[in-house]
């Protein structure tokens, strides 16, 4: 089965497997995991920021920053498609106790005069607007990326009116690959940034909270709370270590395989509208002779796993464990659909 329903299904390499099994391993939760300590200063460094947090998902990375940055009866603005509002299961209420201002934003991604507008007047009546999270890459917007100047718009904007910036970056080196940009820009624009090392990077399990000293502090309190302490986590985090040495340069590839996966789509006449591809993720609208889920299901007979995500439109991800055989047994089995 050639796997395109997410960046999340690969394996780790067997050089991976080999960082893995020769880390050195201590007791994370006494801060002694000597592994932990060195990813988290790897990627705390790699981005200009103070200090950085491992933890087991990019749920929890995301729902730690919320809740570090925000009080209950707070409002979070972000838009409707966000992974933080649609796919953490209600954690924003559940372990924040805030409600959501949605944006209908553009493939994902909001405007600096749409949160203008999302921000609410000091009134008794109001909810205290407290935090801005945005999503770089967007999944639910194709994989788009963020223009950086409107990301530093919106950041000059939150620190104006006092509110916090977090970035879901589940998928930041696709963004920063693809933009030919630097993560130190990317540090000095949020309050807190949440990387997964799970999705292009290749691991089997992680994510990464990265802020300032004080926040990672309270961090490291709610994460433990949440049930996140790990033990000898040091064999996931020298995943880690090894995913930021070596799986970084090589998501361009996936960039372009999805590139060139989207060229045969568009001459099928099924396919209605191909979102951009500006990443590692094809989202296209289904019409005619399929819906979504019939399209899922014949590309499944011919050996490939796409995802329909609402009835009309499929998503594919390309990831590091597709490799150029794969690409061309795809275009061939899409051509005879
Ligand atoms: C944009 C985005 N943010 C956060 C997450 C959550 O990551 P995890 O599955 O590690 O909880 C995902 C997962 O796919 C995602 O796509």
């Amino acid at each position: 089965m050639i796997d395109l329903r997410s960046d999340t299904v690969t394996k780790p390499s067997a050089a991976m497997l080999k960082a893995m099994a020769s880390a050195e391993v201590g007791d994370d939760v006494f801060g002694e995991d000597p592994s932990i300590n060195l990813l988290e200063k790897i990627v705390a460094e790699r981005f200009g920021m103070e200090a950085a947090i491992f933890c087991p998902s990019g749920t929890m990375t995301n729902q730690i920053a919320i809740k570090c940055h925000t009080q209950p009866g707070d409002e979070v603005v972000c838009e409707q498609l966000s992974h933080i509002y649609r796919y953490e299961g209600g954690g924003i209420a559940f372990n924040s106790g805030c409600q959501v201002h949605l944006i209908q934003g553009d493939r994902g991604r909001i405007s600096a005069a749409q949160v203008k507008n999302a921000i609410n007047p000091v009134d008794d009546h109001k909810s205290h607007t407290a935090l801005v999270s945005l999503e770089n890459t967007a999944n639910r917007g194709g994989g788009s990326c963020y223009d950086f100047d409107e990301i530093l718009a919106i950041g000059q904007l939150c620190k104006k009116s006092g509110l916090k910036f977090h970035l879901d970056g589940a998928r930041l080196f696709n963004a920063i690959v693809a933009k030919k940009e630097s993560p130190l820009q990317y540090g000095k624009a949020f309050d807190s940034i949440s990387v997964c090392l799970s999705k292009g990077l290749g691991c089997p399990v992680g994510s990464v909270l990265i802020g300032t000293r004080e926040m990672i502090v309270r961090a490291r309190r709610i994460r433990k709370v949440f049930g996140g302490g790990m033990r000898q986590a040091g064999y996931l985090a020298a995943a880690g270590i090894f995913a930021m040495e070596n799986n970084i340069d090589r998501l361009a590839q996936d960039h372009q395989r999805a590139q060139c996966v989207a060229e045969t789509l568009q001459t099928k006449d099924f396919v209605e509208n191909i979102l951009p591809v500006e990443t590692n993720i094809v989202i296209f609208e289904v019409g005619g002779r399929y819906t979504a889920s019939a399209l899922a299901a014949a590309l499944a007979k011919k050996g490939i796993l796409a995802i329909a995500i609402s009835a009309t439109q499929v998503r594919m991800v390309f990831h590091l464990d597709i490799t150029d055989q794969m690409i061309e047994n795809i275009r061939t089995s899409i051509q005879l659909l």
